[in-house]
């Protein structure tokens, strides 16, 4: 394929990129865009393959094989619920390519550059590395935090934030006798630290974040991986990979801003860390005031045959019960007999962006019924159930309430204003944040414990007996 070609097909595949990301921003053209997405990405590796730069097949085929293998197997086998795990774990693997990129850039002597052009090369060497570092001993990190095999509490060294900088002071002085020092031993030991310190900085960095803030940090490393990605491909001249890597880094920005928005967080407060305690297990502190009303079935049921209006909220249990298509035959139900049933999401709730819409949108749920925060939240004054499913942090009346909570400020969902919530949960474990939550012994809070499916499913048996 000659470089005329090529480019053409990178132009192609950019747009198709672009394409793709607008149509992943609406429920309703996210199959779309996901369909750009893939044909952008078999344009792009088929261009690659077949470009003028491939000298040797075998080595690349044998790559892809093994690649694409591994790719399949993990789409294959993950949950949903460890989609978030496994993101974390691919955005690694990008900073690590930028690493291994950027030394065997520095390693190769086919490059021969002289004075302005060799200087920009060395940046970009050097800063590929720095990124690549960063993005991969952070997601490494979060993937452990994620998954539950690191704590969740938030690691706060003493004089963090003047190790920080000091970090920051360092990469920079020894980027300047990296630049001056040639091609030779000196510059590579100069390499070294600097990957050395960028390593340790996205370790104490995503240490120090608390449970509450992981979902700005996923999407925070998803951006840094855009611009590693980007920074290899000037190291590699690839206009293509430049292109994506800022499309990947741009938008994972915004994402990041979202979701501080939703969480009413300042960006560098949550890089600063602390926010939110750990998770999965009874928080400490002061009980709540007020008794837990436990509530059975068949009376859930009769709450939701007499109700008006009803708002579902849901919450990561519902994705670890599987529930969502169990939610959706008692909604058809109540909405035949004139019940009006909407469905509440909160912007974090579940492990990862989008997460309850992805489920409800599987269970066919339709989506004029399901509403963002913003738009539903006043309405639950007016309602006459609640019924929250899996769901804990994100309905917690603790962060409007309590100053002294860990997730104060944090905008939540407000379901204790209805005239009844149910809460359907297994216990009384905390949430992912690992704070305590008072709706559960609010006077008009009932709860229904149990597997969120097994519940349902005796919900439903109830209310098509009734
Ligand atoms: P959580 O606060 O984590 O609460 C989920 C609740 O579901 C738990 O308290 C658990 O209680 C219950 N549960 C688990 N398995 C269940 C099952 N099989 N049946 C019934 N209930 C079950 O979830 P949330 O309210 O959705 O809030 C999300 C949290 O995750 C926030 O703190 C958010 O910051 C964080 N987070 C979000 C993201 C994104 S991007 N969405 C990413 C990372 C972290 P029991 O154990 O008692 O059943």
């Amino acid at each position: 394929m000659s470089e005329g070609l090529v480019t053409v097909s990178y132009v192609g595949a950019t747009i198709l990129f672009i394409l793709s990301l607008g149509g992943l921003s609406n429920p309703e053209t996210a199959r779309r865009g996901n369909f750009y997405g893939i044909a952008g990405m078999a344009i792009a590796i088929l261009a690659t393959v077949l470009g003028p730069k491939v000298t040797s097949y075998v080595p690349l085929v044998v790559a892809m094989l093994i690649g694409g293998s591994i790719g399949m197997f993990a789409a294959l086998k993950v949950k949903m619920t460890e989609m978030p795990e496994l993101v974390a774990l691919m955005h690694s693997l990008v900073g690590l390519a930028a690493v291994l990129v950027g030394f065997a850039n520095f390693f190769d002597t086919t490059i021969s550059l002289t004075g302005v052009e060799e200087t920009i090369h060395e940046i970009e060497m050097y800063v590929g590395i720095l990124i690549g570092a960063v993005t991969f001993s952070g997601s490494v990190i979060a993937f452990g935090k994620l998954s539950g095999k690191i704590t969740g509490k938030p690691v706060l060294l003493p004089a963090r934030h003047w190790l920080n900088l000091a970090g920051l002071i360092g990469v920079i002085v020894i980027g300047k006798l990296f630049l001056s020092a040639g091609s030779g031993a000196a510059a590579l030991f100069y390499l070294v630290i600097m990957t050395a310190i960028a390593l340790a900085f996205g370790v104490h960095m995503v240490m120090a974040i608390g449970g509450a803030d992981m979902p700005v940090v996923v999407s925070m490393l998803n951006s840094y991986s855009g611009w590693a990605a980007s920074a290899t491909g000037f190291m590699l001249s690839n206009d293509l990979l430049i292109v994506v890597g800022a499309l990947v880094g741009s938008s994972g920005a915004i994402l990041s801003y979202i979701m501080c928005r939703a969480m009413n967080r300042h960006f560098l407060a949550v890089i600063a860390g602390g926010f939110g305690t750990g998770g999965g297990t009874p928080a400490t502190g002061a009980q709540p005031e007020g008794e837990v009303q436990p509530i059975g079935a068949e009376e859930t049921a009769d709450l939701l045959r007499n109700a008006g209006r009803v708002i579902i909220v849901p919450g990561y249990g519902m994705a670890v019960a599987q529930a969502q298509h169990t939610v959706f035959e008692i909604t058809k139900l109540l909405r035949d007999k004139g019940v009006d049933v909407r469905f509440a999401i909160h912007p974090v709730a579940g492990r990862m962006p989008g997460h309850m819409n992805v489920l409800l949108a599987e269970a066919k749920v339709p989506y004029d019924i399901v509403q963002e925060m913003d738009e539903i939240n006043e309405d639950f004054p007016d309602t006459d159930v609640a019924m929250v499913i899996g769901a804990n942090d994100i309905v917690n009346p603790g962060a409007q309430e309590d100053p002294n909570s860990p997730i104060a400020g944090m905008p939540v969902l407000e379901v204790w204003k209805a005239k009844t919530s149910v809460v359907m949960k297994r216990s009384m474990a905390s949430g992912y944040a690992g704070v305590d939550n008072p709706l559960f012994y609010k006077e008009n809070n009932r709860m229904l414990f149990g597997d969120a499916k097994k519940m349902l499913d005796e919900v439903l048996s109830a209310l098509k007996a009734g």
